[in-house]
């Protein structure tokens, strides 16, 4: 039985470039889909998961993302005084208890794979699930607990992946198709970021969970700056697939890109429509809207 998965890492020290000047003061991980931040929503998923501690790699002007984990004592109080019991228990039931949300800085912004290297010491020797919170993954049950199940079998290192179309697969990480575990799993016998299109061992893109095991800090150190100047996760993990086993689980759901405005939009929308309390007025106005 593999080593369960209790820790996540949450990487949300990213500029935000695309998303300015929204992203100017406030991280675009606090940006709302519908009422909760895409931080929320991503916390949501790994707890849902089994995750215990969570771990964010936060930069500068990220501090909102600390305080939105923490307990408001004046808004509570307030919401007591006003009988808002509602409100009350959406708090208490997103809030991390005491001591499971430990925060570090990435000083600079030097690629996702030195932002994962900036949590090792929170991480330890434990396995660890890797969350990029705005890569929103909807499905039920979540992108990570459907991973979870494959990890639990097979244990290694495990990458949510989903199929896109030919002509775009040299946008992403790719990964090669080894043998078939299930409808749902096979072991991955490649990877190679951003292959032309020619070169591509399929058109499986590297989605945003990733559930790895401790030696890839050590691969992530022994790293020279890759792409674009940046430290790259996905060098790392090349590396660590030659003395270990990596297994790709076919997402089943939806991804929203919420790194640029259309993912965006379009989550906001998705996750909208799929809210009881909003539906029926949203998708009346949402109709009007197109028809005009
Ligand atoms: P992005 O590639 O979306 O970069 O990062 P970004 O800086 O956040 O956004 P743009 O492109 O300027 O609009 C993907 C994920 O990796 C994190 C980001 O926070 C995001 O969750 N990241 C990226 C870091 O934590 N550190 C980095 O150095 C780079």
């Amino acid at each position: 039985m593999p080593r369960p998965i209790k820790t996540a890492v949450f990487p949300v020290a990213g500029l935000g470039t695309r998303f300015l000047p929204a992203t100017k003061a406030m991280p675009k991980e606090m940006l709302t889909i519908v009422d909760r931040p895409v931080i929320q929503v991503a916390v949501d998923e790994a707890r849902e998961a089994g995750v215990e501690h969570f771990v964010f790699v936060t930069g500068r002007n990220k501090g909102v993302i600390e305080d939105h984990f923490d307990k408001q004592f004046e808004l509570e109080e307030t919401l007591a005084a006003r009988g808002k019991n509602e409100q009350l228990e959406i708090l208490a039931s997103d809030l991390p208890q005491a001591g499971q949300a430990s925060f570090t800085r990435q000083q600079e912004p030097l690629g996702l794979g030195h932002a994962v290297w900036c949590a090792r010491k929170l991480v330890g020797d434990e396995p660890f699930a890797l969350v990029l919170p705005d890569m929103l993954m909807k499905g039920a049950p979540g992108c990570l607990s459907q991973m979870t199940a494959t990890y639990e079998e097979r244990g290694g290192n495990i990458i949510a992946v989903e199929e896109v179309p030919h002509d775009q697969v040299s946008n992403y990480g790719i990964v090669g198709v080894g043998e078939t575990l299930s409808d749902t799993a096979f072991s991955i016998n490649e990877m190679v970021e951003k292959p032309a299109q020619n070169e591509a061992p399929s058109n499986y893109i590297i989605s945003g969970r990733y559930i790895l095991q401790p030696e890839v800090f050590a691969e992530i150190e022994a790293q020279k700056p890759g792409a674009g100047g940046e430290i790259q996760i996905t060098d790392a993990m090349i590396r660590l697939m030659a003395h270990q086993s990596f297994y790709g689980v076919k997402f089943d759901g939806t991804t929203f890109d919420c790194g640029n405005k259309v993912g965006f939009l379009m989550a906001n929308v998705a996750y909208g429509l799929d809210r009881p309390d909003i539906e029926p007025e949203f998708r009346e106005a949402l109709n009007a809207l197109l028809k005009s």
